[in-house]
């Protein structure tokens, strides 16, 4: 298990914001932790990069402690915080060569990094005119260049256009495959159905499901199927939409009527999605917060 986290605690004065949370991140995987604003996704990652002590609960990084021996472990553990900490007047190759420095790594990996981000004839753009976007792929080429086998990325898409956060999408699969271990936080559902292996819903510091995306749909999926039928053999265009519920015997007379006329179109089964899940979950749409 290379990410550990177990029962963690943390209040701010009277303000909980984790309030036990436990998972773990298996060798390969893309994690993803899913939550709406102040759920406590960034206390949890500072934890676990030792940014911040618990006050109870452990963080472990290769099954070790995290806090007290963070600069011997995040050698092998890249991070893309929530705020861009670039040098805003420094280019991207001095703020790279920087960082560099302190890790003692090569060159070469910085230009294969910013040819895979595609930012490669940007490197001497002065940070402070790049996009929020091509800041981004900053941060995460930083993140890169000492070759962890951690990647820790906090709202990594957040602000970013459908299109660069697409690309971003494709960069963290191509690590994956190379075999970096990922944990990301979101409060974009879609782009976790889609990135990660598991997920973890948080909210007001607890984490209230988790599990792989296909099991948690399969878990809360309320067996529903959307059967698309003519409503007037006469008009073949008029198509009407119903939700019903197949173990209903009401519903099996239906259908078995529509069948027997050929009224039906189609008939497809329903399965939530993780924002559906979460709304159930928690009675709160992430939607509400203007995302
Ligand atoms: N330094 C701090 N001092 C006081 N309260 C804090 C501090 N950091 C976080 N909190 C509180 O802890 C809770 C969790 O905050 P956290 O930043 O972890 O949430 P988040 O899930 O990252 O939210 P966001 O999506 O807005 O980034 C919030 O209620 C927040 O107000
Ligand atoms: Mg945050």
């Amino acid at each position: 298990m290379l990410i550990k986290v177990d029962n963690l605690k943390k209040s701010f004065g009277k303000r909980t914001a984790l309030n036990g949370v436990s998972f773990k991140v298996e060798a390969g995987q893309i994690y993803g932790l899913l939550g709406p604003n102040g759920a406590g996704k960034t206390t949890t990652i500072k934890i676990l990069t030792g940014q911040r002590r618990a006050d109870s609960g452990q963080a472990l990084l290769f099954g070790e402690k995290v806090f007290g021996r963070q600069e011997e472990l995040l050698k092998k553990v890249g991070i893309v915080p929530e705020d861009a900490n670039l040098y805003e007047r420094l280019t991207i190759e001095q703020n790279l060569t920087f960082f560099k420095r302190l890790y003692q790594c090569s060159d070469e990996l910085i230009d294969f990094y910013l040819e895979k981000v595609n930012l490669i004839d940007e490197k001497k753009t002065k940070v402070k005119s790049l996009s929020k976007g091509m800041k981004q792929k900053v941060l995460l080429v930083r993140a890169l260049i000492h070759k962890p086998e951690i990647l820790i990325l906090d709202e990594p898409t957040s602000g970013l256009d459908p299109a660069s956060a697409d690309s971003l999408h494709k960069i963290l699969l191509d690590l994956k495959e190379d075999g970096i271990t990922i944990l990301l936080t979101s409060h974009n559902m879609e782009e976790v159905d889609k990135l990660c292996d598991r997920v973890g819903f948080l909210h007001q510091g607890e984490l209230v499901a988790s599990g792989r995306p296909v099991d948690l749909k399969l878990n809360y999926s309320d067996n529903r199927v959307k059967v698309l039928y003519y409503s007037n053999e006469a008009v073949e265009e008029n198509l009407v939409k119903k939700t019903l519920q197949l173990d209903d015997p009401e519903t099996g007379k239906f259908i078995a009527e529509l069948i027997q006329n050929g009224r039906i179109k189609s008939i497809h089964s329903l399965e939530p999605t993780l924002a559906d899940i979460f709304v159930k979950l928690t009675g709160r749409n992430l939607a509400d917060d203007g995302f």
